[in-house]
C-alpha cells in the first residue's frame, strides 16, 4: 500500500489491548506504560518530532514520535494522515514547561510512543470534522458516520444516553413497568398521516405504524398493568420542521386510578431529577400552571415562554369607542384589540417597525399600530384619534412610561393572539430579553376538547379522541362542543411543547359522546376503535398519562436548535436518509409478492 513515498503495511491488532481511553491520562499516570487506540485528529511535524492528537469518543491525547527516542517508529509516523486508525504503545511523560494545555483534560501529559500500529488508513474526508463547519445536510447525512465523529454530536448522543438511562431507573424505582407495544398495528389517531406497511399474507391489507402507543397503553390499564412506561419510537407522516422527525421517541407513561395532579406530580419529579442528575441544574417545583384560556390571553400562544414579560393586554374596552375606525369596527364586530408594551424601545427605527409589521402579517394581522412615548408627547400614526380620557386609560392599562413603544393589533381573537404572541417572542429575542441558561417549565391545562378544522370542515380533537372532557362540561358536548374544556395538559419548556397527556374516557358512554361531538358516526368509530370501546365495557379503571417528546427534551437539554442534532440517524426535510438511500423503489418481485402495483404519476 502506497501513501506518498512510504510503503505502509497494515498492522493487525494482534494481542494489543487498550489500557486507557483518550481522555483519562493525567500527571498522576506519569511513567506508566499505556496502550491507546483511536483516530488521528491532527498530525504535526515539528522539526523532526511528530505530534499526533489521538481521538476517541472520550477525548484527545497527544502521542509523540521522537526520533531520539525511537527512530524506527518516528519514520513510520511520517505516513500518518488525518483519520487513520492507530494503536500506540508508549510511556506517559509530563509535558515540558509552558506546553501544558489547561483546556484539555489530558493536557498535562504526552504519550512518548514506543510502538505504533496503523490499523487502518483513511481517504481525505468529504468535509472537515469541526463543529462549526458549514456542510450541506445532504452531505453530512450521507456521511453521517463521519459527521458523528464530531465532538458536539458525540456529546449530544452521550447526553441522550445518560438521560434515557436515568429516566428508566427513575421510573423503575417508582414501580413503573416497561412494556413493549406493537409497531405493526392499526391507525392510532394523533393528527398526522399514517405510515402504512403492506401485509404479504393478507393481500390488499395494511398495517399502520403507530403515531403513538396511545391505544395500547390504555389497553394495558384495562389489563391491570397500572404504571406503565416505555421509551418508544413513534411514526408520523407530517411536514417536517426543526423540532419534528417522521420517527421520533417518546417517554410514554400511563397510570390507573389517577387524576391530573398525580400524572403531573410524577412528571415533575422525573423532570426535576433528570435535570439535577444529568445537567446539575435545579428546577423549582411545583411547575407553574396556566389554563389554556389564561395562557392564550396573557401570552398569545398555548406554548407560552415565561422567561420574559411582555404580556399582552386587552384594550378593546378603551379603544372600542374611539375615533380610530380600524379599532372601533373590529370591536363592534366581536373582535378585540390587544397591546404589548415593549419597555424602553422608543428608539426602534421606522424600518424596524415596518419589519415587525411584515412579521405579524405572516400571522394574518392586517396592521401593526404603535405609539412611542416621547418625553413630551406621544409619537404615533394613531394617537390623534384618541381623546384625553382614552389616552389616560391606555397609559394606565399599559403602564406606559417615557421611552416605551406600544404595539396594537385589532382582529378576531385567534389572529390577535397568534400574531401578538409570536411578536412577543420575536421581540424578546431581538431585544436580548431571554436568559439562555434558564429552563422554564410550565403546564398548560384545560385545552379545548375540540376545534374546528377549516380544511376538513369538521370538528377535530385538539389532543386525541380518547381525552376526557372536564366533568362539568360534559353536558355541553352535543350543543356547544367548542366550549367544552378537556382534562388535557401539555408541558412547555422555554416555549416548546415537550409533552402532552390527559385523563382518558374510561366509560363507554362518555367516549361515544366525544366521538359524536367529533362528527364521527357510530359505524366509523365502531370500525376503527370498536375493540377499545368493547374493552371499556369490561371494567376499565379510570386512567390517564402523558408522553414526553424525548428528542425535543434532549435537544433543549443539549442547547441545540434541531432535534437532528440529538438523533444518530435522522431524516432530511424530505423524510429521506441520504446515507442508506431510503426510501427507495421496491423490486418487481417484492411488489408482486405484496400484491401491489405502483402507478407512476405524471408531473
Ligand atoms: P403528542 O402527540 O402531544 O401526544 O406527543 C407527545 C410529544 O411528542 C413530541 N412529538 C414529536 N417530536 C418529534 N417529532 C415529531 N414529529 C413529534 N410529534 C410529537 C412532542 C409532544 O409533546 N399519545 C399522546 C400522549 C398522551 O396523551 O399520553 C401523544 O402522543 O414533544
Ligand atoms: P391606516 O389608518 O390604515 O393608515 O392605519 C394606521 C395605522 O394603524 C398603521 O400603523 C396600521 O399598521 C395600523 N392598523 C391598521 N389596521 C390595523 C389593525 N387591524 N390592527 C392593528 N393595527 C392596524
Amino acid at each position: 500500500m502506497k501513501t506518498g513515498e512510504e510503503e505502509i503495511l497494515f498492522d493487525s491488532l494482534g494481542e494489543m489491548k487498550r489500557t486507557h481511553n483518550c481522555s483519562e491520562l493525567t500527571a498522576k499516570d506519569v511513567s506508566k506504560e499505556v496502550i491507546l487506540m483511536g483516530w488521528v485528529q491532527r498530525r504535526r511535524d515539528h522539526g523532526g518530532v511528530i505530534f499526533v492528537d489521538l481521538r476517541d469518543r472520550e477525548g484527545i491525547t497527544q502521542a509523540v514520535f521522537n526520533p531520539e527516542f525511537n527512530e524506527e517508529i518516528h519514520k513510520k509516523a511520517h505516513a500518518i494522515r488525518n483519520e487513520f486508525v492507530l494503536a500506540v504503545r508508549g510511556t506517559v511523560v509530563p509535558r515540558p514547561e509552558g506546553m501544558v494545555n489547561p483546556n484539555l483534560k489530558t493536557g498535562e501529559i504526552d504519550v512518548m510512543a514506543s510502538e505504533l500500529r496503523i490499523l487502518n488508513i483513511s481517504q481525505t474526508l468529504p468535509f472537515v470534522l469541526e463543529d462549526d463547519t458549514q456542510v450541506s445536510e445532504n452531505i453530512s447525512l450521507r456521511y453521517r458516520y463521519l459527521d458523528m465523529r464530531r465532538p458536539a454530536l458525540q456529546k449530544n448522543l452521550m447526553l441522550r444516553h445518560r438521560a434515557a438511562a436515568f429516566v428508566r431507573s427513575y421510573l423503575n424505582n417508582l414501580g413503573f413497568l416497561d412494556i413493549e407495544t406493537p409497531f405493526l398495528t392499526k391507525s392510532t389517531p394523533e393528527g398526522a398521516r399514517d405510515y402504512l406497511v403492506p401485509s404479504r399474507v393478507n393481500p390488499g391489507q395494511f398495517y399502520a405504524l403507530p403515531q403513538s402507543p396511545q391505544i395500547f397503553k390504555q389497553l394495558l390499564m384495562l389489563a391491570g398493568f397500572d404504571k406503565y412506561y416505555q421509551i418508544v419510537r413513534c411514526f408520523r407522516d407530517e411536514d417536517l420542521r426543526a423540532d419534528r422527525q417522521p420517527e421520533f421517541t417518546q417517554i410514554d407513561v400511563e397510570m390507573s386510578f389517577v387524576t391530573e395532579d398525580d400524572v403531573m406530580s410524577v412528571t415533575e419529579g422525573l423532570m426535576a431529577s433528570l435535570f439535577k442528575e444529568v445537567l446539575g441544574i435545579k428546577i423549582e417545583r411545583p411547575f407553574k400552571r396556566l389554563t389554556y384560556e389564561e395562557a392564550t390571553s396573557r401570552f398569545g400562544l398555548d406554548k407560552p415562554d415565561l422567561r420574559f414579560g411582555l404580556e399582552l393586554k386587552d384594550v378593546s374596552e378603551i379603544v372600542g369607542t374611539s375615533e380610530f375606525r380600524a379599532f372601533a369596527e373590529v370591536v363592534k364586530s366581536g373582535g378585540l384589540v390587544k397591546a404589548l408594551n415593549a419597555k424602553g424601545c422608543m428608539d426602534l427605527s421606522r424600518k424596524e417597525i415596518d419589519d415587525l409589521t411584515a412579521f405579524v402579517a405572516i400571522y394574518k394581522a392586517k396592521g401593526l399600530a404603535w405609539i412611542k412615548v416621547r418625553p413630551d408627547s406621544w409619537q404615533s400614526p394613531i394617537a390623534k384619534f384618541f381623546n384625553d380620557g382614552e389616552r389616560e386609560a391606555l397609559g394606565q392599562r399599559l403602564d406606559m412610561e417615557t421611552g416605551d413603544l406600544v404595539f396594537f393589533i385589532a382582529d378576531q381573537s385567534k389572529i390577535v393572539n397568534e400574531a401578538l404572541g409570536h411578536l412577543r417572542c420575536h421581540l424578546a429575542e431581538k431585544l436580548g430579553l431571554i436568559d439562555e441558561d434558564q429552563y422554564d417549565l410550565v403546564w398548560v391545562t384545560q385545552f379545548p376538547l375540540v376545534e374546528y378544522d377549516e380544511d376538513e370542515k369538521r370538528y377535530v380533537a385538539v389532543h386525541h379522541p380518547f381525552t376526557a372532557p372536564l366533568e362539568e362540561d360534559i353536558g355541553r358536548l352535543t350543543q356547544d362542543p367548542l366550549a367544552v374544556r378537556s382534562r388535557a395538559y401539555d408541558l412547555m419548556l422555554n416555549g416548546a411543547e415537550i409533552g402532552g397527556g390527559s385523563i382518558r374516557n374510561h366509560q363507554r358512554a362518555v367516549q361515544e359522546k366525544v366521538f359524536e361531538a367529533l362528527d364521527i358516526d357510530r359505524d366509523t368509530y365502531e370500525k376503527k376503535f370498536g375493540f377499545l370501546l368493547e374493552g371499556l365495557d369490561f371494567g376499565a379503571p379510570p386512567h390517564g398519562g402523558i408522553a414526553l417528546g424525548f428528542d425535543r427534551l434532549v435537544m433543549l437539554m443539549a442547547k441545540q436548535t434541531s432535534i437532528r442534532d440529538v438523533i444518530a440517524f435522522p431524516k432530511t426535510q424530505k423524510a429521506a436518509c441520504p446515507l442508506t438511500g431510503s426510501p427507495c423503489e421496491a423490486s418487481p418481485a417484492q411488489l408482486e409478492e405484496l400484491s401491489l402495483k405502483v402507478r407512476t404519476l405524471k408531473e
